[in-house]
């Protein structure tokens, strides 16, 4: 079956597609990627996306609007996507952007409820495309326990398992999140939560600072040093200590926090508040692999064993480390996750090397979740979104 996965994150950067030729059922699905692109959002479509992201009061009027204007374009980036590649889509798996996302539940009006709300009308991409469209995958999660994400490890568990790897998947999308499969593992032994901020402060301080979208190839970070006072307050963050299952946005890493970033920053040179930024991803990283992924103490057991005062034994059941995702063309974020990495005994690959390219993955994936979900098949990892149940993810619209 030819399925377009459509994928909108966090970054608010545009729309990803992929093609993919999808065969099989579950954990034993074959698939065979046929095209993939990315179309930017034009610049007033992410000011407003971002607007409504961050807005505490927003119109009815203009969210309503903007849920059937992504519509339009998710539609349009399909159907130019598959022109290009000369196939008909059977299928569509829409994620939608996310305008909010509380995966945790909170008291609201007499009851504790969490939320999540992903946008881009599917009954618009079913009539334009003319193929049925799976879209809203996360309240189902929720629905059953879940924290409503993430979702990607359906996949990650399908490409990266393997018998005697234990591979650790990490996507540098806007936030963050890794998903932790030990050699052999069941999806049952299946960790994946988020990290926290992948781009997303990075980007914020660049706009600020450069007015710039984002650190082409991390030029700007690599001329900076990371302030070493403000990454040790800010890796206090209570997020960062959180055991998981847990989410993150820009609920927890959007506006405010990146203001309360650049005021600790104060009046440090530009470059080394972006190193800055750009080090608090690499270290949240290093830091959460070491609390929640590995057993404690096996750093120090590396570290004395790097340095011939301990016998070299294997320590965890890790040993590779597979990044995806726009950061991962961040040379300097790449590079001092290396070196994070290395602490920990874990060796840095690329997604690309395992034929998912990285800025396709989380498309790729909500076209299989997308299949899963026409088959009447569950696709949540009840160990990586903590729900109670499997379910089955999204919502169908049908075209006539
Ligand atoms: N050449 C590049 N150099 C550095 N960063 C990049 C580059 N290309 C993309 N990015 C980063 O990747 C982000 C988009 O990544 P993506 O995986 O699409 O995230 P999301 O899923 O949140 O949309 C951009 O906002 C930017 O920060
Ligand atoms: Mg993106």
């Amino acid at each position: 079956m030819i399925v377009a996965g459509v994928m909108s994150g966090t970054s608010a950067d545009g729309i990803n597609v992929a093609l993919v030729n999808v065969s099989g059922a579950g954990f034993d699905t074959r698939f065979e990627l046929l095209a993939h692109h990315e179309y930017p959002y034009p610049r007033p479509v992410r000011r407003a996306v971002l607007a409504a992201m961050n807005a505490g009061h927003a119109s009815v009027a203009d969210l309503a609007r903007l849920n059937f204007l992504l519509g339009e374009l998710y539609a349009a980036a399909v159907l130019a996507t598959q022109k290009k590649a000369e196939v008909k889509v059977e299928l569509i798996g829409c994620h939608g952007q996310t305008l909010y996302h509380q995966g945790e539940a909170s008291p609201y009006l007499g009851k504790r409820i969490a939320a999540t709300w992903q946008t881009g009308e599917g009954a618009v991409i079913a009539a334009r495309v003319g193929a049925p469209v799976v879209s809203d995958f996360r309240p189902a999660d929720m629905a059953a326990g879940g924290k409503g994400a993430p979702l990607v490890p359906f996949l990650d568990y399908l490409v990266y398992r393997d018998a005697r790897i234990g591979r650790i998947v990490q996507n540098l999308g806007g936030i963050a999140n890794l998903t932790a499969i030990p050699a052999g593992a069941s999806p049952e032994q299946v960790i994946a939560f988020d990290t926290g901020p992948g781009n997303m402060v990075v980007d914020a301080a660049m706009e600020r600072l450069y007015g710039k979208p984002y650190d082409r190839d991390g030029r700007v970070a690599a001329k900076g040093k990371p302030l070493a006072a403000v990454l040790k307050v800010l890796l206090q963050y209570s997020f960062f200590r959180r055991k998981p299952p847990k989410t993150a946005g820009r609920e927890e890493f959007g506006r405010e926090f990146v203001a309360d970033f650049l005021r600790r920053c104060g009046r440090a040179r530009k470059e080394d508040i972006v190193a800055t930024a750009t080090a608090l991803t690499a270290r949240s990283i290093g830091e959460a692999v070491e609390r929640f992924v590995i057993p404690p103490g096996a750093k120090a057991q590396i570290q004395a064993a790097s340095i011939g005062t301990a016998k070299a034994v294997p320590l965890h059941r890790y040993s590779e480390y597979v990044i995806s995702g726009g950061g991962a063309k961040n040379r300097t974020l790449v590079n001092m996750l290396r070196a994070e990495l290395k602490l920990l005994g874990l060796t840095l690959r690329s997604s690309d090397e395992f034929g998912v390219p990285s800025a396709a993955k989380e498309a790729v994936a909500f076209a299989l979740l997308a299949y899963e979900t026409w088959h009447r098949r569950p696709s949540n990892i009840p160990s990586a979104t903590g729900a109670r149940r499997l379910a089955i993810l999204g919502k169908i619209s049908y075209a006539t």
